[in-house]
């Protein structure tokens, strides 16, 4: 057994890792890694074996598999990410009784409204950061809204949150793990004590299923971690990820220029052509698993690659061209299976808006030739950059 030693390619495959997937597709679909000194995982790279991993019983969420706690796990408590079925599937259940399709559906002129603001904000500049100046506030803003987090902490939050999903080290993690477990804590304890109220977060304190199944508090406390992470790192991403997309392709923005109706569709090529979440997060094998002519062993961690998956000609042809019209049927960027993304229709509402808003808004927008080259997240989860200059 050969081991790809990812740590060792740098700040090229961070910037652009498709052609590193490309190679590693060309001797087989998966292959055993290191992604940092003594961190070593199976790591999913064709379409089909990715599709039928994310939804492979043998293939656990559970750490306890392989024997360990990840540190959000151990601090803030177990969410949906960390567990399989019976334990998934009623919580999953609890969840989806209260953040509804009309849930979503009733955030639309709300969204909307604060994408017009942050625009108008840009608006008399010529310049901006795009991350700084709308696809983080945007996203952030509205999930902070849905679960009823007080717009004041959202500072305080982005630090805590961007440090979780991209750690630049396993002390500043770890604070932002407490820092973030105590802030919920409190939160949760002021909307016991303010009593009923329309956000999702005093929804699910009060949700009980036909059974009169509850959450715990740990249950509640970990939801509100996952839905105020999952809700927005990835939705941030996939604005900025999408635009620069569009703006290095001028001939599909022409294109959605002349007709707007292809938004949506454009949207869904963005998601695979340059998604926001790189690897899914991780599962363990629970017996020996065979993928093509390989067998990952009982134990092993597995890393299921999303934007691997995505760009493999088996399924997708001619893979690294930005297409809007293609089929991009089955594309993993939102996950498949009992795990697939409980918020993918509110980041597409999100997406689609902002997108939208932004060209029609800004008719000459392009990247920022002036400014140094991108500065990208580090690690293998998230895809995107920390800054996107833009102007118009
Ligand atoms: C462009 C934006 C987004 C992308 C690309 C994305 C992607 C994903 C992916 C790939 C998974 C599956 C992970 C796995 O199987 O390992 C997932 C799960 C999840 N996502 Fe998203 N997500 C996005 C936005 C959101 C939003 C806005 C929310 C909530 C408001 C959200 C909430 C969740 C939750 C709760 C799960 C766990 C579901 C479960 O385990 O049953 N996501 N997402």
């Amino acid at each position: 057994m050969t081991t790809v030693d990812l740590s060792e390619y740098g700040a090229d495959f961070t910037a652009d890792p498709y052609p590193y997937y490309a190679k590693l597709r060309e001797s087989g679909p998966v292959h055993h890694v290191r992604t940092a000194p003594g961190n070593e995982a199976w790591l999913i790279v064709g379409h089909s074996e990715a599709r039928a991993a994310l939804a492979d019983p043998r293939l656990s969420k559970s750490p306890s598999t392989a024997g360990f706690r990840m540190l959000d796990e151990e601090v803030i408590g177990p969410n949906l990410l960390v567990f399989d079925p019976p334990d998934h599937t009623r919580l999953r259940k609890l969840v989806a009784r209260e953040f509804t399709g009309r849930r979503v559906e009733a955030l639309r002129p709300r969204v909307q409204r604060i994408t017009d603001e942050l625009i108008d904000a840009m608006a008399p500049h010529g310049h901006a950061d795009l991350v700084g100046a709308l696809a983080f506030p945007l996203p952030i803003t509205v999930i902070c809204e849905l679960l009823g987090v007080p717009a004041a902490d959202r500072d305080a939050f982005r630090a805590w949150s961007t440090e979780i999903v991209a750690p630049t080290g396993a002390e500043a993690e770890s604070a932002a793990v407490h820092g973030l477990r105590a802030y919920l804590d409190e939160l949760i304890e002021d909307k016991r004590c303010a009593g009923p109220a329309d956000d999702l977060l005093s929804a699910l304190l009060r949700t009980r299923a036909d059974d009169g199944d509850r959450l715990s508090a740990a249950e509640l406390r970990a939801m509100a971690y996952l839905l105020l992470i999952a809700g927005h790192e990835t939705t941030v991403n996939l604005i900025s990820n999408g635009v620069r997309a569009l703006l290095t392709h001028p001939d599909q923005l022409a294109a959605i220029r002349a007709d707007f109706g292809l938004l949506d569709v454009a949207v869904e090529e963005m998601l695979r052509y340059d998604g926001p979440v790189e690897t899914a997060t991780v599962r363990f094998a629970r017996e020996p698993v065979p993928v093509g002519d390989t067998v990952i062993p009982p134990g092993a961690t597995v890393l299921v690659g999303i934007g691997a998956g995505d760009r493999d000609p088996a399924r997708f042809p001619d893979p690294d061209r930005f297409d809007i019209r293609r089929d991009t049927g089955g594309h993993l960027a939102f996950g498949h299976g009992i795990h697939y993304c409980l918020g993918a229709p509110l980041a597409r509402l999100e997406v689609r808006i902002a997108i939208r808003a932004l060209l029609e808004r800004f008719p000459s927008l392009s990247l920022d030739p002036s400014a140094g080259p991108l500065d990208w997240l580090p690690g293998l989860l998230m895809r995107g950059v920390r800054r996107l200059p833009v102007r118009w």
